[in-house]
């Protein structure tokens, strides 16, 4: 699967207007990475993404594996 390239200040979750900057900061705030569910978890404490619709889920997904392999 190619990777998706989202610029920082793209918003990924349009309920919260969570950018992928925040999704970025929230992530580093925060220095295991264990797994992907883990992390989404700990992101949408920080951020509030993901608690609207939902709908922005598995772009969220992508930008945190995205983000873990680096
Ligand atoms: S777009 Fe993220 S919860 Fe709706």
């Amino acid at each position: 699967m190619e990777p998706v390239v989202y610029a920082p200040d793209e918003v990924i979750c349009n309920c919260k207007q969570v950018t992928l900057g925040d999704i970025d900061r929230a992530l580093h705030n925060h220095a295991t990475f264990a797994d992907v569910e883990k992390e989404f978890s700990e992101v949408q404490k920080i951020t509030s993404c993901s608690t609207g619709c939902g709908g922005c889920h598995h772009k969220i997904m992508q930008v945190i594996s995205g983000i873990i392999s680096g």
